[in-house]
């Protein structure tokens, strides 16, 4: 979720709002836009860069000491001028900006039409202006108090600054689920999605809790929850070097999005899962579900991290809604003429969306009649644009060139999808539908214990960053995810890495092993268990030095492996969501001691746009 930047005081607001945004580029976001308040209301919005809004408001009258800014990540609703923010109300008297995700905006989009409204954008935010308008002229409140009400019976996620024509001098800010920081200068207020475009005008900040709305005027700031109950605002001193908060304080990017993964997979799941009211819903696939429902065959098509997590789809749709899956990378699919029969189902993965590859391979399966659902991660883009239906896995912009939150975002979903798939077939029962709900509610907070590793993780790096090869071992489920911890080692540190299933050492991989070579198994407490642990003392038996990841409380596998990392327990199913972490960690702390350059490898780029 992108970048909100605002101003009120005796400066003028458009080159603070402005250099805000630039502040907030590493966020990644596919438009910009500004409002300012100078006698009027005046909106300028463009999709592309800021640099590209900095041009097209050339010559245009941007006086104003109070305005608005934002960067967009679309959720709901193409990158284009008119679905970027700010965003009218239908009187032309409000702006808005949000970041986030309105679940419920549907259902008030149709009230408002039905009250005559009109919306010039696709997007959740819009809906929500005008919402807050027909609250204020409906029961005559103050805005404050409109915004206030209109928050109460939204549902999902809101970081948004509002200002009124009426009232020049005034900005309303309210959050929950996304983040809002409020700079206090001398006789100017700053608010920011982070400290980023604040901490060069003032170290004085208040962080705006969930569900409390901040409402800025000439008598200063004063902040109330949503049930109108006031909170002294609680002033903090940051002290954070600029730089270090462009990665919202972590050195890397990579580092900050592997730490964001309970909240992305949680993001992937908002307005998705209702474990307590057995409710799975995924409104993307529903106009072509049937299809999925009559599907002989699910083919997978994806490229990196992205075909790893169709390996994991494969076991995920076989096990649970008994429909034979086959994945393709899909460079290959693409170049062998690939048999498609007329009720195959093709899926499509890709984080950023714009991977030639895949897109090819769409188009391939689409000339031959396949359906296509995509999961991707940008909104808009070419392949969410070229498949005929597909859920978005909701991860916010990845920066690191190493896909670590978009891969945890890609199985959530891929999970999600075969779940509901198991349910409408009725492949497995009520009770494990439900089992599977409530633990995949649990995820995020397994995924923060997982986390907790991290230390230990390093002290493991340290010890093996001078490796020159690596094996990763798992079966079943696992064995996706030791692809997946090759790839990321190899990506980032440039030691060589392989992954395979476990079960394969002996027909080959096995004659590697030495005291130099170290073997990372993921061998958590499933069905595969005890011939995992005859794996492990094979590779022992040959002085291989063994990593094992396990579940916790494991007492058989510490008296073989040389090193134990303990990940919480979960269904076999959802384990990939929580082994990948210390895999994810592993590779990046010994890249950093390899002094690489982690967000950004050598020959490698975030979006593979050529063949
Ligand atoms: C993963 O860490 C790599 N960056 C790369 O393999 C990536 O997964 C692959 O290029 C596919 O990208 P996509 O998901 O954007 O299609
Ligand atoms: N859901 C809003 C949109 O799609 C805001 C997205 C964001 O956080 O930038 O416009």
């Amino acid at each position: 979720m992108c970048g909100i930047v605002a101003y009120t005081g005796h400066r003028e607001a458009f080159p603070i709002i402005l250099k805000g945004l630039k502040r907030l580029e590493y966020r990644g976001y596919d438009s910009a836009g500004v409002a300012l308040l100078n006698g009027d209301l005046s909106v300028y919005k463009k999709q592309g860069k800021v640099a590209d809004l900095e041009k097209s408001v050339e010559g245009k009258n941007l006086n104003g000491n109070i305005g608005i800014g934002h960067t967009r990540w679309a959720t709901h609703g193409e990158p284009n001028d008119l679905n970027a923010h700010p965003h009218y109300s239908q009187s032309g008297d409000l702006a808005i900006i949000h970041n986030g995700i309105i679940e419920n905006y549907d259902s008030i989009r149709q009230e408002l039409l039905n009250r005559g409204h009109q919306f010039t954008s696709e997007t959740d935010t819009e809906v929500l202006i005008h919402f807050i308008e027909n609250i204020q002229e409906r029961s005559n409140t103050s805005l404050e108090e409109a915004v206030r009400l209109a928050l109460q019976k939204v549902v999902g996620a809101y970081a948004i600054v509002v200002i009124s024509r009426q009232n020049p001098k005034q900005l309303i800010a309210a959050r929950k689920g996304s983040p809002l920081v409020i700079g206090i200068g001398k006789e100017e207020y700053f608010i920011a999605s982070d400290a980023t475009p604040i901490v060069e005008y003032t170290n004085e900040v208040v962080y705006l809790d969930d569900r409390e709305i901040a409402v800025i005027n000439n008598d200063g700031l004063s902040i109330k929850n949503i049930d109108s109950v006031p909170k002294t605002p609680y002033v903090q001193t940051i002290d954070m070097e600029l730089e270090a908060i462009e990665k919202g304080g972590y050195e890397h990017f990579m580092l900050k999005e592997i730490f964001e993964q309970p909240k992305s997979i949680m993001a992937s799941m908002l307005g998705r899962v209702v474990a307590d009211k057995h409710r799975l819903h995924l409104g993307g696939l529903i106009e072509y579900f049937n299809r999925l429902m009559s599907a002989d065959r699910i083919m997978i098509v994806a490229c990196g991290t992205s075909w790893h997590a169709g390996l994991v789809a494969e076991y995920l749709f076989e096990e649970l809604a008994r429909v034979p899956v086959e994945v393709e990378y899909a460079s290959e699919f693409r170049y062998r003429n690939p048999i498609i029969r007329e009720n195959d189902v093709v899926i499509a993965i890709s984080q950023s969306g714009e991977t030639a590859d895949t897109l090819a391979a769409i188009e391939l399966a689409k000339s031959k009649g396949a359906i296509i659902f995509g999961v991707c991660n940008v909104v808009g883009a070419s392949i969410p644009r070229a498949t005929h239906a597909g859920a978005y896995i909701h991860a916010g912009p990845e920066i690191g060139v190493a896909s670590t939150k978009a891969f945890t975002g890609q199985i959530t979903v891929l999970t999600m999808m075969a779940l509901m798939l198991a349910h409408r077939k009725g492949t497995i029962s009520e009770s494990k539908f439900r089992e599977f709900l409530i633990e995949l509610e649990n995820i995020p907070a397994k995924v923060e214990k997982a986390l907790k590793l991290n230390d230990q993780i390093k002290y493991i790096s340290d010890i093996f960053k001078d490796a020159r090869n690596f094996l990763y071992l798992g079966r079943g489920y696992n064995f996706p995810v030791a692809l997946e911890g090759a790839l990321k080692l190899k990506e980032i540190s440039y030691i060589h890495a392989e992954g395979y299933p476990a079960a394969e050492m002996k027909h080959g991989p096995i004659a590697l092993i030495d005291e130099e070579m170290p073997v990372v198994f993921i061998a958590t407490a499933d069905s595969s268990y005890e011939k995992v642990v005859s794996n492990i003392q094979e590779v022992k038996a040959r002085r291989g030095q063994v990593i094992a990841i396990v579940t916790e409380g494991d007492e058989q596998i510490k008296n073989i492996a040389d090193y134990v990392i303990e990940i919480p327990e979960t269904i076999e199913a959802l384990t990939p969501l929580i082994s990948v972490i210390p895999l994810q960690l592993l590779s990046y702390h010994v890249a950093v001691m390899r002094g690489a350059n982690v967000d950004q490898p050598r020959n490698l780029a975030k979006s593979v746009t050529v063949e």
